[in-house]
């Protein structure tokens, strides 16, 4: 029979209860880490509640013969965190792995979005992997090992009406850049996935953008990172993103930390790190004169970008 990768290794699953989370519970299962299923099991914009949708991913995996726990608290809460981590050591005596992907949405223009919009958002996404990481890190670090997979989003690249969510996402970029660095020499690494699948999220967020769908053809491929999700075809299956994620928790990928890398459908990637494109130096510093006269050479070929006024209007959409 051959060697099962996470034999003996116990791994958290935030938003494991559907679409890709669901997916990387039981990859890691069948890859034999016993497995904490967490979901709050609330609707894809975070309202909402129910039990059953993370205790139903956990008997699948009992069913199919691995080991699972339930879990329903809410990451975007610090003592939600702190219990899921918690069930995690109680259920199986430690931890080895940490995958941060619940998320959710809530779609709207700047000017019209609520605090709770912009707050809920943030929270699930860029606190939850905050909380669930502060309350794993000491387990990690006594026992100078760990894994922890942060789920960002091409969204992060630029997204027109969900500003909140690309920022949160970006941020967990930002987080897992400066964990990996901050806690590398414990021997825990900290890489990031922006994915692509056909999930329920996927599904209502179109639904949820349709009103936007002139700006997002005039913006084209930089309407979100490259397209639109309801040009993505069959093969964008929720479960072809957990090769990915899961094989960043196995000994393969123990020299990868810090990263960035994109999954979907048949194609997996790994994203550049962001550097100084050019820089300019000027004895004595730069003033706004200065500036006007070096336009060119410092900007020259960044103008005008999705200034988008003469092709869609400045009408409201
Ligand atoms: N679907 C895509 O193409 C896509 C693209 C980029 C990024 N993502 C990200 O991938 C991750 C998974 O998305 P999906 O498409 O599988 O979505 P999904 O809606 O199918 O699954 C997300 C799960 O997270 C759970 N959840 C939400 N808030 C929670 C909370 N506070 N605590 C615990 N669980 C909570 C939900 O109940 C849900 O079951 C998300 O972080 C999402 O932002 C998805």
């Amino acid at each position: 029979m051959e060697k099962k990768r996470l034999e003996g290794k116990v791994a958290i699953v935030t938003g494991a209860g559907r679409g890709m989370g669901r997916g990387h519970a039981l990859l890691l299962a069948r890859e034999g880490a016993k497995v904490v299923v967490n979901d709050l099991g609330g609707e894809p914009v975070g309202r909402g509640a129910d039990v059953k949708v993370a205790a139903k991913v956990a008997d699948e995996i009992r069913a199919l013969g691995g080991e699972a726990v339930a879990n329903t608290d809410s990451v975007a809460v610090m003592d939600g965190a702190r219990r899921l981590i918690d069930t995690a050591v109680e259920a199986f005596g430690r931890l080895d792995i940490l995958i941060n992907n619940a998320g959710i949405f809530r779609v709207d223009e700047i000017d019209h979005m609520s605090e709770e919009d912009w707050d809920q958002v943030v929270a699930v996404h860029l606190k939850g992997c905050f909380a669930t990481i502060k309350y794993a890190t000491p387990i990690f670090k006594r026992q100078r090992s760990g894994v922890i997979v942060n789920i960002g989003s091409d969204s992060g690249l630029g997204h027109p009406t969900n500003s909140n969510y690309a920022a949160a996402k970006e941020g967990i970029i930002g987080l897992t850049r400066s964990l990996a660095r901050e806690l590398g020499r414990f021997g825990i690494r900290c890489n990031a996935v922006r994915p692509r699948a056909q999930t329920g999220m996927a599904a209502a967020f179109n639904e949820r953008s349709v009103k936007w769908l002139p700006l997002m053809e005039a913006l084209g491929k930089f309407a979100i990172g490259f397209e639109m999700a309801d040009r993505w075809g069959a093969e964008y299956k929720p479960e072809r993103v957990s090769a990915l994620v899961v094989w960043l928790c196995t000994e393969a990928a123990s020299n990868i930390n810090g990263r960035t890398l994109y999954a979907g459908g048949e194609e997996v990637g790994l994203f550049s790190e962001p550097e100084l494109k050019r820089t300019m130096t000027r004895p004595g510093g730069w003033d706004l004169d200065s500036l006007d006269a070096s336009r060119v050479r410092l900007a020259g070929d960044l103008t005008n970008d999705f200034l988008l006024k003469d092709s869609i209007g400045d009408k409201e959409l």
